[in-house]
């Protein structure tokens, strides 16, 4: 069944990928991003992958009225909107005892924050409409486990928060036919790991990843963020339509491994 989609943080990486994922099944895309450049390449990309339609806007997360002006604007580009993936998301590390104010407010402002903003955006919209739907979230190992390498307090605490919404979401939105969930990437290739490096010090950092996934994840690989995006393409269609307040993890089985060996 061909659905209409909004993707915020459709722009790049997971958000991205999803936009493709849908195109290629002939869905209407709108993708929404912080970076508008981006967004529209996006939306370039999902119109020769097959794109029913494919629609694109500059718009922060973090912004209550650009969020409701992008999906009004959306609605009417479109048509009715059916899905909605929040994927836009930043990640800054800091050990805690240097953890600035600053940081982990922006960390909690944009993951946790702009996927309250989205979700509401997306129930009003869908209710409004008297539509059915299907909302999905984006959370991270780090809801559940604590890194080994440290420093991330501010991210971890954030996708916690996005973890407890989501259940608490799918509740109350039920009643109105929208499901909410959760995909659980683990670490997937996306510009994200490398945010603030270029040339070099970025080639040796990706390096440095695939050789501790080779060692640490069951599978030995990061994820393409394809693999994630088929997960949410799936939670967004019909094939999941009693699913609801759920996580699908795709970590590749970080979280299923234990470091102890004794
Ligand atoms: N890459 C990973 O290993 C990984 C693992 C677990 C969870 N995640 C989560 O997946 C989601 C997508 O991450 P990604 O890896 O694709 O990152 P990414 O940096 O490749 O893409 C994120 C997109 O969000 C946009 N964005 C950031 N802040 C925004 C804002 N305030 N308003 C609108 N758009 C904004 C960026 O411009 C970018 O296009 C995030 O929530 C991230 O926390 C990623």
């Amino acid at each position: 069944m061909t659905r209409t989609i909004l993707i915020t943080g459709g722009g790049g990486g997971i958000g991205r990928a999803t936009a493709l994922e849908a195109a290629r099944r002939g869905w209407a895309v709108g993708i929404i991003d912080r970076d508008g450049e981006s967004a529209e390449r996006a939306a370039t990309e999902a119109r020769r992958a097959g794109a029913r339609r494919a629609w694109s806007a500059a718009s922060d997360v973090t912004d209550e009225q650009e969020l409701i002006d992008a999906f009004g604007a959306a609605s009417t580009a479109l048509g009715p909107v059916d899905g909605v993936t929040a994927s836009a998301g930043i990640e800054i590390n800091a050990p805690l005892p240097q953890m600035p104010l600053d940081t982990w407010r922006r960390v909690l402002e944009v993951n946790l924050t702009g996927t309250f903003l989205t979700v509401r955006t997306a129930a009003q919209t869908l209710r409004d409409a008297g539509r059915p739907g299907s909302i999905v979230c984006v959370s991270s190992p780090s809801a559940f486990v604590g890194f080994a390498g440290g420093s991330n307090s501010a991210y971890g605490a954030s996708k916690g928060g996005v973890s407890a919404f989501v259940r608490a979401a799918a509740i109350d939105l039920a009643p109105h036919g929208i499901r909410v969930n959760a995909v659980v990437p683990g670490a997937t290739d996306t510009p994200l790991l490398y945010f603030g490096l270029a040339g070099d010090e970025l080639e040796a950092e990706r390096a440095r990843l695939k050789d501790a996934a080779a060692r640490q994840i069951p599978l030995g690989r990061m994820a393409d963020p394809i693999e994630i995006a088929r997960a949410a393409t799936w939670l967004l269609s019909d094939d999941a339509s009693y699913v609801t307040g759920s996580h699908l993890v795709c970590d590749g089985g970080l979280m299923a491994k234990s470091a102890n060996d004794f």
